[in-house]
């Protein structure tokens, strides 16, 4: 059977990431190995140049599921049919810029761009933000979008989620595989909550297995939540490889489905689930199933847990209430 392929669409699509991700779309990791893929790149026109060289590399690789490729400055034909997009693009942080200031500036761009899926996506576009703020850059974006169903607005917590697990194996021994159900809670920041609590590691509770609060509060969840800054410490970039990778298992893993006895993390918006505000895009513990995804509820949260997804959960309310000040949503 033929299948229909299916729209991609890259913001930032020149960029380190982009680089890292397109390849890999296009040789069928986003979707399956049986999913063919159109790919529309979207960059500011400073960028276009350097996307036409990587589209000509796409090319050049001959992959067999991708079946066109279009480069825009015009975030309207960008969206335009659009299935998924992975909004990457994002205005960095630089020297003496304010939070506000970084707000407002992403606010410019996200705004635009959640109004352009608005008016142009298909009718199943699926939004996954990776460029930071990715939380707050995914609710300006899905405000700016009433017509979209605002879960199909997501925010990338997936490289938080695998740097927990790596980071569990390594202390326990056990293989990346081995360890299943970790959350990340709350925002994609160094204040966020990598909770093992309920994770097991080959079948066992890996709290009761590390059985050292020391190590969890002093290294664990700091290594985990300044990772980004550690990595561009050494990289003197950030992460860019890992971040794609992490991209690639969101959106596969939104579309495909989470295995049973497992589960993952992605920051979507709060139903009032675990006390956290309706409305803010928060990172939570997920299913998916179907191209759909739901909250696991009932997990029981001690005061070590609740402290830090409060701590989270407060910045993000922050932040929403500063763009709503800049009249960003
Ligand atoms: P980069 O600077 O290499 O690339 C960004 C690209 O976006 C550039 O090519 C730029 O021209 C383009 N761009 C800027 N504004 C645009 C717009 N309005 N429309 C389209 N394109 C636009 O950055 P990078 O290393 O690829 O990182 C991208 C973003 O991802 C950054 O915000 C970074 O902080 C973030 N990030 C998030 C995570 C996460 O886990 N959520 C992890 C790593 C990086
Ligand atoms: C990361 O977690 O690696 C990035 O979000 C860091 C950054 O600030 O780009």
């Amino acid at each position: 059977m033929t299948r229909t392929p299916v729209n991609v669409t890259v913001t930032g699509a020149a960029g380190q990431i982009g680089y890292a991700l397109l390849f890999r779309i296009a040789s069928g990791h986003l979707l399956g190995p049986d999913v063919p893929v159109n790919l529309r790149l979207l960059e500011i026109p400073q960028g276009l140049k350097a996307a036409e060289g990587t589209a000509m590399e796409l090319d050049d690789c001959a992959f067999p599921l991708l079946r066109g490729i279009e480069i825009t400055d015009d975030a309207n034909k960008a969206f335009a049919g659009a299935n998924v997009a992975l909004l990457v693009g994002a205005r960095p942080r630089t020297k003496g810029m304010e939070r506000g200031d970084l707000l407002s500036a992403n606010g410019g761009i996200f705004k635009p761009q959640g109004k352009a899926i608005n008016d142009n996506a298909a009718d199943d576009i699926k939004v996954l933000v990776v460029g930071n703020p990715a939380n707050t850059n995914a609710l300006i974006a899905q405000a700016a979008a009433p017509d979209v169903p605002a879960e199909r607005f997501t925010a990338m917590t997936r490289l938080d989620h695998n740097r927990a697990i790596s980071q569990l194996a390594a202390k326990t021994g056990a293989a990346v595989s081995d360890i299943k159900k970790l959350t990340i809670w709350g925002n994609h920041s160094a204040t966020q909550y990598p909770d093992i609590f309920h994770a097991e590691v080959a079948g066992k509770n890996a709290a009761e297995l590390v059985n050292d609060e020391a190590w969890l509060a002093d290294t664990f969840i700091p290594t985990v939540a300044k990772r980004g800054a550690a990595i561009i410490e050494a990289r003197g970039a950030s992460s860019a490889a890992s971040a794609a990778n992490a991209a690639i298992d969101h959106v596969h893993t939104w579309v495909n489905g989470t295995a049973a006895g497992d589960w993952t993390s992605m920051g979507i918006p709060s139903d009032g689930s675990y006390g956290v505000p309706e409305g803010i895009i928060s990172s939570f513990p997920v299913t998916t199933k179907d191209g759909k995804y739901e909250i696991v509820q009932g997990l029981d949260i001690n005061e070590f847990s609740r402290a830090r997804i409060d701590a989270s959960v407060k910045e993000l309310t922050e932040e929403r209430d500063a763009v709503r000040e800049l009249g960003l949503i």
